[in-house]
């Protein structure tokens, strides 16, 4: 189609650095790690990748802590190798997509070690600082997600600086116009490098109430973050005017976009996050995630989300990433395909999550090999490194993805579960994945093409997807039973199940087993 547009009508693929392939043999992933897997991902058939952040950083929340937003962390490489990666993504039709943390740098960013010098240096009011109440109390009661106040002292200076998550992650303030252009001169330095988008980390939190207001406690609920509400330090109105800067900065370069980390549990507040198509392109539904596994509570949300976006956006699906249980894990083995199903047949961007193509699930970690800080600051159960385990490439020593010893373990199942085991096997979960895609591609109805539920046995999730001259039906039994829903009338020129081999030509009742689903592609009406 002429009017393809990548973000919009292709496949985006998440790959977290640390664990995709290891280049150089120090047991963590790199960038030429990732240069050297393209064509994985090109036969996949993804449009674009997203990397977690690989720029430097002291690690303390892997990455998700920047000392210098505009070069690359000597484990991840140099700026040539990404200057490379970008080349030969570009080459093969991939773009790329990098995380911006626009909330909080690290606190070894030389602009906070400045700020942090004394009262009245110019970098103060690039954070957030405070001055202790008389008794030398915290300036509110706000309280960091990773646990405890979100306020730091600082002997040095004699005041609070406030962060939302790790107090090595100081809150940079969207506040002060030196910040703001800063910020976005970051945001040039790599749209000129050729970068096709950013992911924004909690995009929502990166405006807060001036007045830093306590937020309002909710009974019973504990005197932690879950016992507040968070009308003051998220999601504050402010926050659109900014996104509004940030767009138009994007807006110098063509066909750039954004997605958004928008985590609030109201679609309706998300959905406020594309502007009139001059803020976000895309933020994130992590609606799907939280549903239960059910034909109505997955209903529910695509509607409500449905609801939620303007007219002028576009939706997006995602069922795993770095900082939740990965799905195969969440909903079970057995569901892999119909989820990969779901999640390949809505109407919205798919992000995948590296390693679902081959059914990866958590990876239970031996308490001296925990890395992730919520172990610590949290509860070892909160740690996020199940999920974030080495990609498993090949029945080798290191799976593929290291000669070392990996940052985190291999699942036990990586000799058997892995690509090159599946690439060889058309029946595989890889090659479904694959087949998904490409059929996702080459039919307009399921790119770009409208949602309508369809009626049918209870369990069973169906509906339609229709554009000028293409229609497709989806069938997907969520239950442990057969089902036997009724797909109406129409010639199948094309179908795809969860059953590998099993094709029909003809809609109408059609009998699905437990877990198992069909997109037919139909003759237009
Ligand atoms: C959201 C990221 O996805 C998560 O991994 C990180 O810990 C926090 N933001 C803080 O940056």
């Amino acid at each position: 189609m002429s009017d393809w547009l990548w973000w919009r009508d292709g496949v985006l693929y998440q790959i977290y650095p640390r664990s995709f392939m290891d280049s150089n043999g120090d047991g963590i992933g790199d960038l030429e790690g990732i240069r050297s897997r393209l064509d994985h991902l090109v036969w996949l058939g993804v449009d674009g990748l997203w990397l977690s952040p690989c720029f430097p950083s002291p690690m303390a929340d892997f990455g998700y802590d920047v000392s210098d937003y505009c070069d690359i962390d000597p484990r991840f490489g140099t700026l040539a190798d990404f200057d490379r990666l970008v080349a030969d993504a570009h080459a093969r039709g991939i773009r790329i997509i990098l995380d911006w943390v626009p909330n909080h740098s690290s606190d070894q960013h030389a602009w906070f070690r400045e700020s942090r010098l004394d009262r009245t240096n110019a970098h103060r009011d690039w954070y957030v600082w405070r001055p202790p109440g008389p008794d030398g109390a915290l300036p509110n009661n706000w309280q960091s997600i990773f646990g405890g106040p979100a306020w730091e002292w600082d002997p040095a200076s004699g005041e609070y600086y406030l962060h939302s998550f790790l107090k090595q992650q100081p809150e940079l303030n969207w506040r002060s116009p030196g910040l703001v252009r800063a910020m976005h001169d970051v945001l040039r330095f790599w749209l000129d490098r050729g970068v096709d988008g950013f992911r924004i980390d909690v995009v929502h939190r990166i405006q807060k109430d001036p007045e830093l207001r306590d937020n309002p406690l909710i009974e019973g609920r504990g005197d932690g973050y879950r016992g507040q509400r968070h009308i003051h330090d998220e999601n504050h109105p402010d926050v659109h005017a900014t996104l509004r800067e940030i767009r138009r900065v994007l807006d110098e370069y063509p066909e750039r976009m954004t997605v958004g980390e928008v985590s609030l549990m109201d679609p309706a507040e998300v959905g406020k996050y594309y502007g009139q198509d001059d803020e976000l392109q895309l933020a994130f539904n992590f609606s799907l995630m939280r549903a239960e596994w059910s034909a109505d509570s997955l209903a529910r949300e695509v509607e409500r989300f449905e609801a939620a976006v303007p007219e002028s956006g576009w939706p997006d699906i995602v069922l795993s990433n770095h900082d939740i249980s990965r799905h195969a894990s969440r909903y079970g083995a057995a569901r892999t395909r119909v989820a990969a199903l779901l999640l390949l047949t809505l109407r919205g961007t798919p992000f995948l999550y590296y390693g679902e193509e081959i059914g990866m699930a958590d990876v239970s970690i031996p308490p001296d090999r925990l890395q992730d800080p919520l172990a610590w600051t949290l509860h070892p159960k909160l740690s996020r490194d199940p999920e974030r385990t080495p990609m498993q490439w090949e029945p080798a020593p290191g799976g593929g993805f290291t000669t070392a010893t990996p940052w985190l373990p291999l699942a036990d199942d990586a000799p058997s579960r892995n690509v090159a085991a599946q690439r060889g096997d058309p029946g595989s979960l890889l090659c479904f994945y694959r087949d998904l895609i490409q059929l996702r591609k080459r039919t307009p109805a399921l790119h770009r093409g409208s949602y309508r539920r369809l009626p049918a046995p209870d369990g069973v999730l169906a509906y339609e997807r229709s554009a000028p001259g293409s229609l497709a039906r989806v069938a997907l039994n969520l239950t442990d039973e057969a089902r036997e829903p009724d797909l109406g009338a129409g010639r199948v020129r094309e179908s795809l199940g969860t059953s590998f081999g099993r094709s029909v030509d003809r809609a109408g009742r059609l009998r699905l087993d437990p877990n198992e689903g069909l997109v037919l592609c139909l003759d237009p009406i």
